[in-house]
């Protein structure tokens, strides 16, 4: 008769099978148990045919795998910590000494901050291009360029690119191209098939995605994933992946699964808070520009309009204002600090209402032909009332700025 204490970890006891819910199970385990040594030896955890450690995958990691790659239109899938880690693994799985990466000069600025301190440090090295110039893309593309990156709509300051030919120019001169797909979030256009019917397809080769925005939904996981179509590349970045020791917690993917189902829901919820907000910004002489690429006369609209099809047709809850030169930057940040509901924070894609000043010129390598000068204020609108939003909006402004 074995000890309580054994007995209580070894317990016999299993479980029926056959349990259903509409929600799939946790597992949690950093050791996983094989039925034998042989087997130990055998097991594959690339493919997901089985479990050998908590850090190569789970049921639960398993499956919140395949339902990212069902919302992206991809194969296959690698959960990371964080959307910048998700950035870090492409890099880290793609780039070598004497490679160079191209970044679209609006990208998510911690993507250029990668590049301008580890991978440099590494002699991978990097330039920027303008997103909404083809011309630009296409004449920095040399033979040391191994990796370009797109955005859309950019970060901040929402332009939406020419993302079809983007693509297509990489694919002409045979270089791998990487989306990070988070405004996207997989609902307003499909990254791997840009333009739908059209064979072969014409998409990236790698959607990146924060599901610490939409797919969460609720401003308290941060998670990444890196998702492609190609099997390949998949290995390559699953490699870097185990050797980094990336890997998720079973509870934070649990959330995620659970926001999931109403994700498409709550992205309409923002988008159409968002465009309401936009357009009324529109009518504020405080503001010199509103960029939204749904905003006809927001940089890249006629862009965003082409991709983000009816059926999608998706825009997430971002925008962005320009207050021009007349405001100090201390009356902007007056401004910022009046508003009640919107909250002073980073991050988007949680139900409450976030905003942030920033400083474009340390941004960005020269100030864009498209946006007025000023200071720009980026909104990420909640799931709050509208009309309580633009009423926030609106008492600050008579506060801080008339
Ligand atoms: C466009 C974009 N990509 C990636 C990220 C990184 O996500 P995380 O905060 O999970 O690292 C962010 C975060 O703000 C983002 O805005």
């Amino acid at each position: 008769m074995a000890d309580l204490s054994t007995t209580l970890i070894h317990h016999p006891y299993v479980p029926p099978v056959g349990f259903e819910a509409p929600q799939p199970g946790v597992f949690k385990a950093s050791t996983v148990i094989f039925p034998n040594a042989a087997a130990m030896r055998h097991f594959e955890w690339k493919d997901k045919t089985a479990y050998t450690y908590g850090l190569h995958g789970t049921p639960t990691t398993y499956t919140l795998e395949e339902r990212l790659c069902t919302l992206e239109g991809g194969l296959q899938c690698v959960l990371v910590p964080s959307g910048l880690a998700a950035i870090a693994n492409v890099a880290l799985s793609l780039l070598k000494t004497g490679d160079e990466v191209l970044i679209p000069d609006n990208a998510y600025g911690p993507n250029k901050a990668l590049a301008e301190g580890e991978l440099l440090n590494w002699g991978i090295s990097h330039r920027y291009y303008d997103p909404m110039d083809p011309s630009d893309l296409d004449s920095k593309i040399s033979a040391n360029t191994r990796l370009v990156w797109v955005e859309a709509a950019g970060s901040v300051t929402l332009e939406f690119p020419d993302l079809p030919e983007l693509v297509r120019l990489c694919k002409a001169k045979k270089v791998l191209v990487a989306l990070d797909n988070t405004w996207g979030a997989g609902l307003a256009f499909a990254p791997f098939d840009l333009i739908p019917g059209q064979t072969p397809a014409l998409g990236v080769d790698i959607s990146i995605h924060a599901l610490t925005k939409y797919p969460s939904g609720g401003a308290d996981v941060l998670m990444g994933s890196v998702i492609t179509r190609d099997a390949a590349l998949h290995l390559k970045l699953k490699l870097t992946h185990m050797r980094m020791g990336f890997g998720v917690a079973a509870n934070d993917a649990e959330l995620v699964l659970r926001s999931l189902p109403s994700m498409a829901l709550r992205y309409r919820a923002h988008d159409e808070s968002t465009r309401e907000l936009a357009h009324w910004c529109l009518t504020r002489s405080e503001f010199s520009q509103v960029l939204h690429p749904a905003l006809p006369g927001s940089p890249g609209h006629l862009h965003w309009r082409a991709l983000c099809t009816p059926d999608l047709g998706g825009a997430a809850g971002l925008f962005s204002v320009i207050l021009d030169t007349r405001f100090a930057q201390s009356q902007v940040d007056a401004f910022c600090d009046a508003l009640q509901l919107f909250k002073i924070g980073y991050s988007w894609g949680g139900p409450m209402s976030l905003v942030v000043p920033y400083e474009l010129n340390s941004m960005r390598s020269h100030w864009p032909a498209q946006l007025a000068q000023g200071t720009v204020v980026r909104f990420s609108v909640g799931l709050e009332s509208a009309s309580d939003l633009k009423a926030d909006l609106d008492q600050a402004i008579r506060k801080t700025l008339i």
